[in-house]
């Protein structure tokens, strides 16, 4: 029988992951399914474990990467630390092993794809919500001088920043709280979705200097890229690369292999720009 993986996740249509991990395989010979399939919202743990009856490895998407948190029987330091698991592993012994590779992709496609050095940078990341908390032990890792991280509602940005302060330098902040130029912003909030921006001063672009990574992506660029060219970023890049990195990283625990993500993530750009 082939391995078999797969994607959990509700709405699930819309998803990615089966292009991706079909590439991944395509390109390293790997012999494997991958399919997307629709979790029930009010009984994932059972959904979930009837598939690993045969199933070898899934993604884990919207809204269930906290369930899957819990139904992990083992977790790497990284899920642990994101209170989330986008990844999961059958082990030989049958145990689920739960991984976080959102993080670790952020932080590939910014220092691979985008040749960024993370050491030493002042870094502002917006938003508090569960991608923020999953890319702060691996942005944290990269040894940046601080890390604010800026969020619509505070305390949620203070609860994180206490979180993971024995990792690094990180404080939290409203959004008009701050105003002096950084290196990098990195939105990690939804506003995007609904075509907004988190409200923080241009000022804290340095015209030419600091670059803009927004994790959503779109055909066009999102409102937050959009606003950031316009204050003179040196860059503006997307979510799409994050994508496919983290996939990446998935596709590299279950198979030991790790894939070529550069033609992948140039196909997706196709399809998003013909899309
Ligand atoms: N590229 C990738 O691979 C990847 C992976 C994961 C996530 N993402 C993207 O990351 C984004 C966040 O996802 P999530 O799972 O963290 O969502 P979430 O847990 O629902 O958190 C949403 C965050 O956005 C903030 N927010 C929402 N609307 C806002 C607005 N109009 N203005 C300012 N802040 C606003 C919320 O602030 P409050 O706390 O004040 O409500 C919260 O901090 C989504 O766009 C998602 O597509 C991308």
């Amino acid at each position: 029988m082939t391995d078999r993986y797969a994607v959990f996740g509700n709405p699930i249509a819309h998803s990615k992951s089966p292009l991706i991990h079909r590439l991944f395989a395509a390109q390293t010979g790997e012999a494997l399914t991958y399919e997307a399939l629709l979790a029930p919202l009010d009984d994932f743990p059972a959904f979930a474990r009837a598939f690993f009856a045969e199933g070898l490895g899934a993604n884990v998407t919207v809204p269930f990467k906290e369930e899957a948190f819990r139904l992990a029987d083992a977790l790497t330091e990284r899920a642990r630390r994101a209170g989330a698991v986008n990844t999961l592993k059958k082990q030989a012994d049958g145990r689920l092993l739960g991984d976080n590779t959102d993080g670790a992709g952020l932080v590939r496609d910014l220092t691979v794809n985008a040749g960024l050095s993370l050491r030493g940078q002042r870094i502002l990341l917006l938003g508090a919500g569960g991608a923020v908390r999953g890319v702060l032990e691996p942005l944290l890792a990269e040894q940046p001088a601080e890390l604010v991280i800026a969020n619509r509602t505070v305390e949620k940005a203070e609860a994180l920043a206490r979180l993971f302060a024995d990792l690094g330098p990180v404080a939290a902040s409203g959004f008009d709280w701050i105003d002096a130029p950084v290196d990098l912003i990195i939105n990690g909030t939804s506003a995007s979705l609904a075509g907004e921006r988190p409200p923080i001063a241009a000022s804290l672009i340095q015209p030419g200097h600091t670059i803009c990574y927004d994790m959503m992506y779109a055909k066009t660029p999102t409102a937050f890229n959009h606003w950031a060219a316009e204050q003179g970023a040196a860059r503006t890049l997307d979510g799409l690369g994050m994508l496919v990195e983290q996939a990446a990283e998935a596709f590299y625990l279950w198979r030991g292999v790790r894939p070529d993500s550069a033609p992948v993530l140039a196909e997706l750009r196709r399809q998003l720009a013909e899309g």
